[in-house]
């Protein structure tokens, strides 16, 4: 008898965005005429910058010559070539030191920060913020680290640390130990960014408590205050207690090409049952080469091109490009009224829904009628209730006419 894994079961409702991409498929059908705006999933709208086109299809034309073939990639996952470029571009540069062998290239952040709990015992207790990205809490609900889901529509034996906007959304570090901690910066989903203080709360935290802050830095690109940290290895003490993951979907349009990296210091190490440290990276890169083959050749030089002259002023246009966006949806929406946060470094905008409605209900009411798709808050976590989130992963044209369909739709 093949006997399920009895933790899916505890899951409460099928994963956020296929369940609103079933919403959005009932409307657009009884609607055939209606032209929808889509702003729920982050997923960029904004076509491969040149620089990366030119070095996928030089990839590809080196993969059909004898002397460029490659087939399997090394076991880190990355080549030397993109080690190198991330090494310069996304740490050297502020002045932070990462080895090659401290960089696992993969196939997406939503991946490595959902499997990263794999090489960690199942009785380690678990802290998230609330609201949450789902990935974080729903592989440690498969994995067996959790009860089942409460009243309070939190799992039983998780610690939820209220993302609030008396908080600025970027909690402190809780007054009771846990074993792993998962941080996102710049947010998913409130927009809000983490300063240095609150990062360096966090590593005094994990490093008082021996416990491991997974760093979600995703959307480190759109931090545009230079003094904002990008990386938790800016602040000191982290390369004990953290591990980080980057990507390149949004920042250079990759979420159907696929690459992203994840930093497993050499410092960084967990406990085995007799409280004997084991490096973390030593785990990890067992994981990752029993199970992951590599990012394919063509990609990773994709990749690598993002870092290019080229690439680099491509990339940034596109993310100003979308930055710009959420100035518009934050200005358009704030000057009716609506309650806003977020959206300065980040390309999502977190708005306070109008007289106090269910996040489902406006969500709803704003497929209903004006078109416009948003991620009800409440997907995201209790605290998310109230909240809508607006993407803007979308043309300016668009942004702005759902600035004037929300307005419409609440009368604003
Ligand atoms: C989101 O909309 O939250 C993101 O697209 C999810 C992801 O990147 O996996």
């Amino acid at each position: 008898m093949a006997r399920i894994n009895e933790n899916y079961r505890k899951l409460h409702a099928g994963y956020l965005f296929p369940e609103i991409g079933r919403r959005v498929a009932a409307v657009a059908e009884a609607n055939p005429e209606a032209k929808i705006i889509r702003l729920g999933i982050g997923d960029v709208t904004l076509p491969l910058a040149p620089a990366v086109v030119d070095a996928l299809r030089a990839a590809a034309d080196e993969m059909g010559t004898a002397d460029g073939f490659r087939g399997y990639g090394p076991d880190s996952g990355g080549y030397d070539f993109l080690l190198d470029a991330i090494r310069e571009h996304d740490y050297a540069s502020r002045g932070i030191e990462i080895a090659r062998d401290e960089i696992f290239v993969s196939d997406g952040s939503k991946q490595d920060s959902g499997n990263f709990q794999e090489i960690f015992d199942t009785s380690c207790r678990v802290a998230v913020t609330d609201p949450v990205y789902p990935v974080y809490v729903d592989t440690n609900v498969m994995a067996g680290r959790t009860g089942a889901m409460q009243e309070s529509g939190h799992y039983a034996g998780m610690l939820y640390l209220p993302a609030t906007e008396a908080n600025g959304f970027t909690p402190d570090p809780p007054s009771e130990p846990v074993d792993l901690v998962y941080l996102c910066s710049p947010n998913n989903p409130t927009g809000a960014v983490a300063d240095r203080d609150n990062l360096e709360r966090w590593v005094a935290y994990a490093r008082e408590h021996d416990a491991v802050l997974v760093f979600d830095a995703a959307y480190d690109a759109f931090i545009s205050d230079p003094a904002l940290p990008r990386s938790i290895f800016e602040i000191p003490g982290a390369r004990e207690c953290a591990v980080e993951m980057r990507s390149f979907s949004k920042r250079a349009g990759f979420t159907g090409l696929r690459c992203a990296y994840s930093v497993v210091p050499a410092e960084a190490s967990g406990r085995d049952a007799s409280g004997g440290r084991v490096p973390l990276r030593q785990l990890w890169a067992r994981r990752h080469a029993t199970k992951f083959n590599a990012v394919p050749y063509p990609i990773q030089r994709a990749a690598e091109a993002v870092y290019s002259p080229g690439g680099r002023k491509q990339t940034g246009e596109q993310v100003a490009y979308y930055l710009e966006n959420a100035r518009v949806l934050r200005e358009g929406l704030g000057e009716a009224g609506f309650t806003l946060f977020g959206g300065v470094h980040a390309p999502y905008i977190w708005m306070r829904t109008p007289t106090g409605m269910g996040s489902w209900e406006c969500f709803d009411r704003l497929l209903g009628e004006a078109h416009v798709v948003g991620t009800p808050g409440a997907g995201f976590g209790p605290a998310g209730e109230g909240y809508i989130r607006i993407s803007a992963f979308n043309s300016r044209e668009n942004v702005a006419e759902a600035v004037t369909r929300i307005r419409g739709a609440f009368g604003a």
